[in-house]
């Protein structure tokens, strides 16, 4: 009798684990099928059965190496392309974006954060994304323009504070600056200013740093469950803490509040102002009960889903953190870009920096450009291919459901467009200069903030932030590398880079004038 039972339960188990193999292994061959070179799966744990144990961006650059241009691999189940020929990324991310319209599905264990921009799917991302562009618009970013240059010289008044004798103080490169990041977004996106975030009881700010990433670090679980999306609850990519969207609604209750009691007599239309994010979520709020609403499944989650884009803080922060590095390990430049700086500032504005300084800078730019080069923050955009496609060769099939991914560290590091691509040269950005004439042009080649429809809705906002942090910053500090500066990423992260503390020196640069 026991044997008996024991016998059906031994049986359900292998049915169970048949079915789970089976359930794994269900798109092995459609890769292959595409005809690409494939990196060869696993038993059934697809082609990176230790993915937690490996720095994403350097496996991009070692099997662009391995494979050339473009390769395949299994994400766990998810039959992955990965493209880095520049017309390739044209034809999918652009041309023949009716085939490749979506992100895949979001997957990130908490509903709140599949909720967000990137990834809503088909008429749903159209209405939201729509929406948002009033945010993003050439007048809005002159208008934030101000709030960044407070936000970035109030991060300076606190640096300098921070100095010893010789004007020298050592920076945890990145937590500093998530604090000029974060301070910078929350102000255009909320019109709060960030205070005390270095006081432990700032919950919302531990909440923006835990969601980023901070002390999270995947296992062997989170590997598994590439292979069984499943367990992504159990193995989240970003962990959400309930302060987040607790904060996010009281900012929206505050500013209606504040509205009702300005303009109670305005008509409906003038109510509808939209100066920031807050504005966008209040109004937004009143269209909850509407018909296309119901329609398109647009929720108070998918609006609160929405808030969330000041993570994208975190894009800023990893691009301040990494163009700090290029700076230091390369004091020519720097000191190139000092000279800028002087120069134009105070020889034609009078050391005034806004958003019409900051736009006549252009080694600024190019040492930004090159950044976003070398260390795009986003590592991988993708898409995910809706309806079958072949590439105009013939040579390329791609299936229905198969993730079509563009590695940017190893496109921007393509030696056929980039001479000596591993150098950081901001010169390369500059028309006319040696090292520009070097570079192979081809407009798909560079593409930090992504292609076609589904590109980076916040790119003016991001450019802008940069260059305003960046001018501010460096008017005022020189950045040294120290004897144990070292730049390690964490391992795991499959879209962001997340950081291992990096230490640099800054320097006020005013006391080495005096
Ligand atoms: C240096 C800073 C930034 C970089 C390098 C960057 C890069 C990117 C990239 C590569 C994508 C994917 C594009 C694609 O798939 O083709 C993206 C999407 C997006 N970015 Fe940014 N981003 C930055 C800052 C920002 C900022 C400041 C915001 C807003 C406040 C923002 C909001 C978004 C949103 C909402 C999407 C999804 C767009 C959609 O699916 O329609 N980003 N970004």
């Amino acid at each position: 009798m026991i044997l008996t039972a024991f016998g059906i339960l031994f049986s359900i188990a292998v049915v169970v684990a048949a079915c789970l193999i089976l359930y794994a292994r269900w798109n092995y061959g459609v890769l292959e099928a595409a005809g690409v070179p494939v990196v060869k799966p696993t038993f059934f744990l697809g082609s990176v059965p230790n993915l937690h144990q490996k720095v994403q961006t350097d496996e991009d650059i070692r099997r662009f190496q391995e494979y050339g241009p473009i390769w395949g691999l299994y994400e766990g189940r998810t039959p992955i392309i990965n493209v880095c020929d520049p017309d390739l990324i044209r034809a999918i991310f652009l041309k023949d974006v009716d085939h490749f319209y979506d992100r895949r599905v979001g997957h990130f264990g908490d509903a709140r954060i599949d909720e967000i921009l990137d990834y809503l799917p088909g008429e749903k991302w159209k209405k939201m994304r729509k929406m948002q562009t009033i945010l993003f618009s050439s007048g809005k970013i002159r208008q934030y323009s101000k709030q960044l240059a407070d936000a970035a010289t109030d991060f300076v008044e606190t640096l300098r504070k921070r100095c010893d004798n010789n004007g020298r103080t050592t920076v945890s490169t990145r937590d500093a600056m998530d604090i000029i990041s974060l301070d910078g977004i929350a102000r255009v996106s909320f019109g709060v200013k960030l205070e005390n975030v270095e006081d432990p009881s700032n919950r919302f700010y531990k909440g923006l740093k835990r969601l980023l990433g901070e002390g999270l670090e995947y296992d062997s679980l989170y590997s598994l469950s590439m292979a069984f999306p499943f367990l992504h609850k159990l193995a989240p990519s970003f962990h959400i803490e309930p302060v987040l969207f607790d904060t996010f609604k009281e900012i929206i209750n505050t500013r209606r509040t504040q509205r009702l009691n300005s303009s109670s007599e305005l008509p409906h239309e003038e109510k509808q102002v939209c100066n920031d994010l807050a504005d966008f979520l209040v109004n937004s709020f009143d269209n909850l009960d509407s018909a296309e609403f119901k329609r398109l499944g647009i929720t108070e989650t998918t609006l609160l889903a929405q808030a969330l884009n000041v993570t994208a803080l975190d894009m800023i922060s990893s691009s301040m953190t990494m163009i700090s590095y290029y700076l230091s390990i390369n004091p020519s430049i720097q000191e190139k870009l000092h000279e800028e700086l002087d120069e134009i500032i105070d020889g034609k504005f009078n050391g005034r920096i806004d958003s019409e300084t900051v736009h006549q800078l252009p080694y600024l730019s190019a040492c930004i450009d090159e950044t976003l080069r070398l260390a795009p923050p986003l590592i991988r955009p993708e898409r995910c291919c809706t309806k079958d496609w072949t590439s105009l060769d013939g040579t390329l099939k791609i299936k229905k459901g198969t993730v079509v991914m563009s590695p940017l560290w190893a496109v921007h590091r393509n030696p056929k467009y980039f001479n000596e691509p591993e150098k950081f040269i901001p010169e390369r950005f500059i028309p006319g200069t040696e090292s520009w004439e070097k570079d192979v042009k081809h407009p798909y080649a560079y593409t930090p903030f992504g292609v076609g429809p589904r590109n980076c809705i916040g790119m003016r906002l991001a450019i802008e932030t940069l260059k305003i942090n960046v001018c501010i910053l460096l008017r005022q500090f020189r950045i040294e590398k120290r004897y144990n500066t070292e730049l390690n990423f964490k391992p795991g992260m499959l879209f962001l880079l997340q950081f291992r503390p990096m230490y640099l020196d800054f320097i006020e640069r005013r006391r080495e004038v005096e």
